[in-house]
């Protein structure tokens, strides 16, 4: 049965559902097959994150991940997804360099990758960025607090924003983006109280990772909210289903089937038509009694 049709999400959308305090959905995707079921779900935005680094290339941070890698994956998302807004995320060193560039790299996820809007890691800094990619027709999400981009200027991944200096900090940041024209903000690993004062603050929505329930919506890695991540948890994940558990068993059923010679059945065979198949037995059966007939001289 195929699954009903439902409008196409864009930026606006996105606007109008804070206007209208209606909270947002969104979940990382990074495959055709995922990303499939994660529009079909109903979600309102797909991130192609650049958390594939860890979470489908196995690295140990998303430091290491390419432009080509991203686009690649950014691709297979655009072909699954019918509704969701899909954003791609700009991986480490292809825009915190020379503005351009970066903005040449943002031009290339929407015309080659097919993506509706790309994010960027930091706040302030990224203001005149954010504008040229505006300049440029890319819509920009930002994205601020703990920006796994920074692990090492962070000195590992800690929650921001937990003193008076780091709050004024965020917050001028968040309106910072916000003036810039960002259509959302995502607020990753900062105290609720302070992702609820950025909330009220911006006019962007803001979507939250660790961040509270305060925010104008929520985002996490699709991975970890099936149990596919191989790490442990944060505290703001929750898994709402074991794929890993799902897989796990499925491999070793499959392994004992076969080795039990029960996998496949008949039943999961081809079979000649009737026609070759009395053919085939024909020549066989020549074949065989020329052969007695060798032997018997
Ligand atoms: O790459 C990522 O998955 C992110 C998060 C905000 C979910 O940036």
């Amino acid at each position: 049965m195929g699954v009903p049709a439902r409008p196409k999400i864009t930026t606006t959308t996105v606007q109008e559902k804070k206007q209208r305090r209606e909270f947002i959905t969104c979940l990382t995707a990074y495959d055709y097959a995922t990303a499939r079921l994660v529009d079909e779900g109903g979600i309102d935005m797909i991130l192609v994150g650049d958390s594939l680094a860890q979470v489908v290339l196995g690295y140990d941070s998303t430091l290491p991940v390419t432009m080509e890698e991203m686009l690649h994956h950014t691709r297979a998302v655009r072909r699954a997804v019918r509704s969701a807004l899909v954003i791609a995320d700009m991986p480490f060193g292809t825009y915190q360099g020379d503005v351009k560039e970066g903005v040449a790299n943002a031009v290339r996820f929407v015309k080659d990758g097919g993506a509706e809007a790309v994010k960027v890691e930091g706040g302030e800094k990224r203001a005149d960025l954010v504008r040229r990619m505006l300049d440029a027709e890319v819509p920009v999400m930002g994205h601020i607090g703990l920006t796994p981009q920074s692990l090492h200027k962070m000195g590992g991944y800690k929650v921001q924003g937990k003193d008076l200096s780091g709050i004024e900090r965020l917050m001028k940041d968040a309106v910072a983006l916000d003036r810039a024209g960002v259509f959302s903000i995502v607020l990753e690993g900062v105290p609720r109280e302070v992702a609820a004062m950025i909330t009220r603050e911006v006019a962007a929505p803001t979507i939250g990772i660790g961040a509270g329930p305060e925010c104008d919506g929520q985002v996490l890695v699709f991975h970890d909210i099936v149990n596919l991540s191989f790490a442990p948890p944060a505290k703001f994940v929750r898994h709402y289903g074991d794929a890993a558990a799902l897989i796990r068993n499925a491999v070793a059923q499959f392994k004992t089937d076969v080795e039990a010679g029960s996998y496949p059945s008949d039943a999961e065979s081809y079979h000649l038509p009737k026609e070759t198949r009395a053919d085939l037995e024909a020549i066989l059966k020549r074949k065989e009694m020329r052969a007695v007939r060798v032997a018997a001289k």
